[in-house]
């Protein structure tokens, strides 16, 4: 009897052990979350809040520091795949390793992952890559952007990573500028509603839903507006520039789309590189705190940009003290965080920073991380991992590709294409046969990349071959070079040209005159003279100057930068769908047209633009082109 007795009350012990351990009040996710967010902060110590308030790369941090510095996020930046593994185990391996360190620290607190999937999780070879949103923009289809963003969603949870730097609310004001694909349009409403159709799929129908992540909306404020020759970076022209507006200016044009991301739920927000009124977006408290905070009653975390918080004062330890002092909650310290955390310190023991401030810090991220239930579910979603890749998530990739092609012009009846006809096809250009051009900068690598076909995907060569039918006879040439047949000329009714950039992100896409590259003004010249009609797709971030080869073309298509799912394109081409994309940014003649004053355009004369914001044809509509074209050609310079 005695012995069962012990036996029972040992048995009693062993299973409340366990659970009492997780019923620290913090622990139970029954409390509210404030309640837990207190409790949790009372129990911290310094370390452990600066620990906190700090975002490391993962390139520079193991799991074990994680642990000893309690550190409260890790990031992937671009490129960040985990090395020798890039595969959906391979990731989430990784990001739960970062995860078991921060759980082994004594309070546990789970660490937040972040990724930039601004197009799809894309830096994960085999995932869908979408349209970049420049493409996004011209369908203005905010439902599609909803599923694309549910879908990157399910693709990034699977690899554990709960935290997506994205949308981009940026509005560019000048094409030139490197990110101009980030952003949907020049448009204001047009962003407004686009990004937050994104910020919702991305969130789900509840934040804490292992099938959510949480959204960032970026860059606070005015990244869109910079001008043209302010980049603080030498390799660059406009980015991380001057945005040089009034405050009028700034809030209509740059700050509404983030009054529409809060009221819809925003709960983390980047902060710009960009300075506006002679201060740096990073040590601006008046619009972090006063505007963001105050007037748009965010409570959310603020987050700073890639090592962006030196850039505020000229020693780092003022600049630290500006910038936490100014609003910013988690700091990107991509590299030096243990200087970071030293300087925070010595700031906080020297009254610099008040703890005031680091527990309103610290408690804007917990009272998130409890929001997202990464407490409850802090590992990768291991049954959304069959789905990364999958066919239907391409189909919707595909489907918005078609919405997202804009027709610049078609004559001759070059489009549609017919599959059945006895023809010869000649197909030129790099790009046809490239998925890095193709998706552009932040596919796989920060930059995207040029060789090889490193993802899976479908090309515009290979899906060309696959739409037409066996008695068209198709000859691909990169270079654009065909035998002659029988000693006549080699020549063909149809000439398909590939151009466009070749990839690049931020200030390194930076451009002062937009040019096609002579490699594809060759390529265009050279096909002309062999083809009975010309077909020219475009593949590019921005508008580029074009307009001497739209008048060589019979048929111009601008088709962005479309991503993984080439055959979306040709399901236009080949008249199975009609083309619906409208241009999301005005198109210029030249660049001394650059900066476009918006408010003031002319309609016509050869300073009109080559199209205005909104122009794209039909396959039923390709008349009503006529007056632009025929502007174009009496404008252009003549081909060389
Ligand atoms: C970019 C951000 C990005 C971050 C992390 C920065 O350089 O400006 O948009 O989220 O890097 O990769
Ligand atoms: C990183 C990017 C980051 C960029 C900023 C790169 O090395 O991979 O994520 O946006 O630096 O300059």
């Amino acid at each position: 009897m005695k012995v069962r007795l012990f036996t029972l009350l040992l048995l009693l012990l062993l299973v409340q052990a366990p659970a009492r351990a997780q019923t620290l009040p913090y622990q139970n996710p029954d409390l509210s979350v404030e309640e837990r967010v207190a409790d949790l902060l009372g129990r911290m110590s310094l370390a452990e809040k600066i620990g906190q308030m700090t975002l490391v790369e993962k390139g520079s941090i193991d799991p074990a520091a994680v642990t000893r510095y309690a550190i409260g996020g890790v990031l992937s930046g671009g490129g960040g795949y985990p090395s020798g593994n890039n595969t959906v185990e391979g990731w989430a391996e990784m990001v739960n390793a970062y995860e078991e360190a921060a759980l082994s620290t004594p309070l546990a607190i789970p660490v937040i992952y972040g990724v930039d999937a601004v197009h799809g999780h894309a830096a994960l070879a085999g995932a869908v890559v979408f349209p970049h949103n420049i493409g996004i923009g011209a369908t203005r289809n905010p439902q599609l952007v909803t599923d694309i963003a549910r879908i990157t969603a399910q693709e990034m949870v699977a690899t554990g990573i709960y935290w997506n730097y994205a949308p981009v609310l940026a509005v560019p004001q000048d094409i030139r500028w490197g990110r101009t694909y980030e952003g949907y349009s020049e448009n204001t409403a047009l962003v407004t509603e686009l990004s937050t159709a994104a910020l919702v799929g991305l969130q789900g129908e509840k934040l804490s839903d292992a099938t959510s992540v949480l959204a960032t909306p970026k860059h606070f404020v005015g990244d869109g507006g910079t001008a043209f020759g302010t980049s603080p970076v030498p390799e660059g022209l406009l980015d991380r520039g001057v945005t040089d507006v009034d405050e009028a200016t700034l809030r209509a044009v740059h700050l509404a789309p983030y009054v529409s991301a809060i009221q819809n739920g925003a709960r983390s927000i980047m902060v710009s590189f960009s300075s506006w009124g002679g201060k740096r977006m990073h040590g601006q408290s008046y619009l972090l705190q006063d505007v963001l905070r105050g007037e748009l009653g965010f409570d959310g975390f603020i987050v700073s940009d890639w090592e962006a918080l030196k850039d505020v004062a000229p020693n780092y330890a003022d600049a630290v003290v500006l910038a936490i002092n100014a609003g910013i909650d988690m700091n990107m310290v991509p590299y030096d965080y243990a200087g970071f955390i030293t300087t925070l310190t010595a700031a906080v023991n020297n009254g610099e920073v008040t703890m005031e401030r680091i527990d309103e810090a610290v408690s804007n991220i917990l009272r998130v991380k409890f929001e997202m239930g990464l407490f409850e579910h802090p590992f990768a979603n291991t049954d959304a991992q069959a789905l990364v890749g999958s066919e239907a998530h391409r189909e919707v990739a595909r489907d918005a590709v078609r919405q997202s092609l804009v027709l610049l012009k078609n004559e001759n009846n070059a489009l549609p294409l017919d599959a059945n006809a006895s023809q010869t096809v000649f197909v030129a250009g790099p790009a046809a046969d490239s998925l890095g051009m193709q998706s552009g900068g932040w596919t796989l690598e920060w930059q995207g990349f040029n060789q090889n076909n490193r993802t899976e995907g479908t090309t515009l060569i290979e899906a060309l071959e696959a739409a037409f039918g066996e008695n068209t006879e198709i000859k691909y040439s990169a270079r654009g070079r065909y035998a002659a047949v029988n000693g006549s000329e080699a020549h063909a009714d149809i000439g398909i040209v590939v151009v466009g950039e070749d990839p690049y992100a931020e200030y390194l896409g930076d451009s002062a005159d937009l040019a096609l590259s002579t490699r594809d003004i060759g390529l265009i010249n050279n096909l002309r003279d062999k083809v009975d009609k010309l077909i020219v797709i475009l593949l590019s971030g921005r508008p580029v100057i074009v307009d001497t080869q739209l008048n060589q073309a019979d048929t111009f298509v601008a088709a962005w930068l479309p991503g993984s799912e080439g055959a979306g394109v040709t399901d236009v081409l080949f008249g199975g769908y009609d083309f619906v994309g409208k241009l999301p940014y005005t198109w210029p003649r030249n660049v001394g047209q650059l900066p476009f004053d918006f408010a003031h355009l002319p309609a016509e004369g050869c300073d009109a633009p080559l199209f205005p914001f909104g122009y794209g044809l039909s396959y039923a509509s390709a008349e009503a082109a006529a007056s632009w074209l025929e502007l174009a050609a009496t404008c252009a310079p003549a081909a060389s």
